[in-house]
Parts: C-alpha cells; structure tokens; sequence
C-alpha cells in the first residue's frame, strides 16, 4: 500500500496513517509542574509510550517511530543521562519478554556502537524476535540524529562504491535501502508534543512529505483521545505531493 492510503480502523471512516513519528517532549516540564524530578517525567513518558503504541497497534497502525534520545542528549546531565538509559534497558528487557506474546516487531534507529553493551545486547534480542513476526512495528529513535543517519548511509554507500557499484545507478530509492529506516514508509503524519515547533534533528530525510502536528501538551499527558485529534487533523489536509488537484 503506498503511504499516504493507510488503513481505515473498524467501523470507522477516518484514514489511519501508516507510519506516525513523534517527537515526545516536555517529559522535564510535566515534572517540574508537579514539583517533581526530571527523571520522574522520563519515567511518565516511558510509560505513556507503551500506551500509546498499544493504541496504535489497536487502531490498525504499521509503524509508530518515538524519539528517546538524540546524539545531542548526551550533553545533558550524566544523572539524567543514566535514568533515560536505565528506562530503555527496563523497557527493552520488558519488551523482550511481552514482545513474543503480542507479536510485537521493534526496532531501534541509532548508532547502536556507541551504547551501552547491556543495551546493545537487548537491541539484538529484539531485532532477533522482531524478523520473526509480521505486524506492528515500533521503532525507538536511540542515540539517533538525522544528520548522522544520512552521513552514516552516505558512508555505507560510498563502500559499496569503492567496492565497484556504478554511481549512475544511485536513485532515492536505492540511498533510502541505507538509512536506518530501510525498507519503512515514510512517516505521513509527525507529531510533537511540548510546544516547540521544530524537527531537532529528527527523521530529515524520511520528513519530505510528512505532515505536522504541534500540541502545547506535554508527553505524559499525551494520551489516545489526542492522538485520535491530530489523526483527524491529518484527515482534514490536502496532500498534494508537490502537484495539483
Ligand atoms: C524530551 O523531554 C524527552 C526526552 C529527551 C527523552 C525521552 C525519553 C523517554 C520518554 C524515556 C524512554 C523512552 C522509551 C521509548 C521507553 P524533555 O526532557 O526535553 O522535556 P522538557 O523540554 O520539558 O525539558
């Protein structure tokens, strides 16, 4: 199915876009409002991100790609630092063990080298469950920049080159078969939540024709009744793909 057609939920009229990307921001703030620590937020978020891709997955989604940590988050504090990498490892060894039951493919998107080996070991795991199943994926933007996707793609690229490949040959197409994305829609439809409108870096390559939707609501509360809202906003636009109508 080509992106941008999707799927129609049961009983429903509205287009469920195939691939949705978001941007979860603002965990820090939701914290903060609650006189909370920043990593209480992450910890919100984590678990607002399993409800939110069970809801996908209900809804009759494809692919749902979360940004948890960019190549520049390692700036932050190294206290926080190590919460988020400890709610990946808690979430990624859950996964491992839910992952069978529900049928549920994940993926991770990032320069996986530079993780922690614990977490390198669970990214295998996963990716080993997930080429078994067909079905819903998520995939979890991990020490991820979309420059550095390109310029590890281009890098990739440019050995096969030397190893004899034609550079005539090079298509869109084909320079997508290297990104971390390989093989995935492009995402329709990227939200971010917090308030910022802006794509930090995110998913530049796959973004050319995707649609936006901000909300000022911070990511723990960004629950399924507005995920529903921003799905009827993406309904409501006219994609034109750079022609006519
Ligand atoms: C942005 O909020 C959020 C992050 C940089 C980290 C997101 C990480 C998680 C939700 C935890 C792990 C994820 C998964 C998939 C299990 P912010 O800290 O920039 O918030 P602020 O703008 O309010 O300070």
């Amino acid at each position: 199915m080509a992106a941008g057609t999707g799927k129609t939920g049961a009983g429903e009229n509205r287009t469920i876009p195939r691939h949705v990307a978001v941007i979860m921001d603002g965990n820090g703030r939701w914290a903060k409002k609650r006189g909370l620590p920043r990593t209480a937020g992450h910890a919100a978020g984590s678990e607002n991100f399993r409800k939110i891709a069970t809801y996908c997955k209900n809804i009759g989604m494809d692919y749902l790609t979360v940004y948890a940590f960019s190549t520049e988050n390692w700036k932050r504090p190294p206290e926080e630092v190590g919460t988020i990498m400890r709610l990946l490892r808690r979430y990624l060894n859950e996964a491992v063990e839910t992952m069978e039951r529900d049928r549920i493919r994940m993926k991770v998107f990032g320069n996986v080298e530079a993780l922690p080996e614990e977490l390198r070991l669970l990214v295998a795991k996963t990716d080993e469950i997930s080429s078994r199943y067909q079905g819903f994926q998520a995939n979890i933007c991990l020490n991820y920049g979309g420059r550095d996707e390109i310029v590890s793609a281009a890098r990739r690229y440019a050995r096969d080159l030397a190893a004899g490949v034609a550079p005539a040959e090079l298509t869109e197409d084909l320079f997508s078969g290297y990104l971390y994305s390989a093989g995935i829609p492009d995402p329709e439809l990227i939200i971010r939540t917090g308030g910022e409108q802006r794509i930090s870096n995110f998913l530049l390559w796959q973004c050319a024709y995707s649609e936006f939707y901000y909300t000022d609501t911070y990511w723990p509360d960004f629950g399924p009744e507005e995920l529903d809202r921003a799905i009827e906003a993406f309904n409501a636009r006219d994609r034109r793909f750079g022609g006519i109508k």
